[in-house]
């Protein structure tokens, strides 16, 4: 049983709480039973998890290829996802909707994030490094978020935001190139 301590952004947390902290991101609209099981048939569960089995194995060392290739390519393939097991990501994420999602291998993401369909946290074409994204950040619909950048605490990445630069904690990022802007909402749910 995967019960053992593994190391997430330098804290030591089980592979259970981690995965137990994205169900629990689905009953933040409706309590329940119902959303929480809607959103473990979901295609962006779906990678998550298998995500999260090869990214403890990855940590352990445990030598699993070519299975984890086959794997990650037929994840890919049905859901449209890619999260590599190299990636690092925070507990809490929740991927809304099907498909078009690319994390580079080299990027990382905190804690309770939020990503929309075709979202792309990449390098600018095989240099140039990979995005790095705080915690409670939302990353709207069809973003790309390129380089070698950082992104804040409770940062907004608008819908379409092409972001080239590193954006501040608590902003917004919009547009093409995106143009950072100072939040003016704020309503988000606070994770535990
Ligand atoms: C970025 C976002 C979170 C901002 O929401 P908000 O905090 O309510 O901000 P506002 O609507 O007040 O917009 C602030 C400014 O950014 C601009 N803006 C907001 N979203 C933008 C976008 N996607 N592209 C370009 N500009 C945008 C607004 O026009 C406004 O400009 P102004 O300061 O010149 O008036 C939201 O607009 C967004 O894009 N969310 C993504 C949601 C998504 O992907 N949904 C998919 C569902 S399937």
């Amino acid at each position: 049983m995967m019960t053992e301590a593994f190391v997430s952004k330098g804290q030591a947390t089980s592979f259970w709480s981690i995965v137990r902290a994205d169900i629990a991101r689905f009953s933040e609209e409706e309590p329940g039973l119902r959303p929480i099981v809607r959103g473990v048939m979901s295609q962006g569960f779906q990678a998550l998890f298998v995500y999260r089995v090869f990214r403890w194995c990855y940590e352990h060392r445990i030598p699993i290829q070519p299975f984890r290739f086959l794997v990650e390519r037929f994840t890919e393939i049905t859901t449209g996802i890619s999260l590599p097991a190299q990636a690092r990501i925070g507990k809490g994420l929740r991927i809304h909707h099907f498909g078009g999602i690319i994390v580079n291998s080299e990027a990382s993401i905190g804690e309770y994030c939020t990503l929309y369909h075709s979202v792309t946290l990449g390098d600018l074409g095989g240099w140039g490094g990979s995005p790095h994204i705080g915690n409670h950040v939302i990353i709207g619909a069809g973003a790309k978020l390129l380089g070698n950048i950082e992104v804040g605490d409770y940062c907004h990445i608008g819908a379409n935001a092409v972001v080239r630069t590193s954006v501040p904690a608590g902003c917004l990022a919009v547009g093409v190139p995106a143009v950072v802007k100072q939040r003016t909402r704020y309503a988000d749910v606070d994770h535990g």
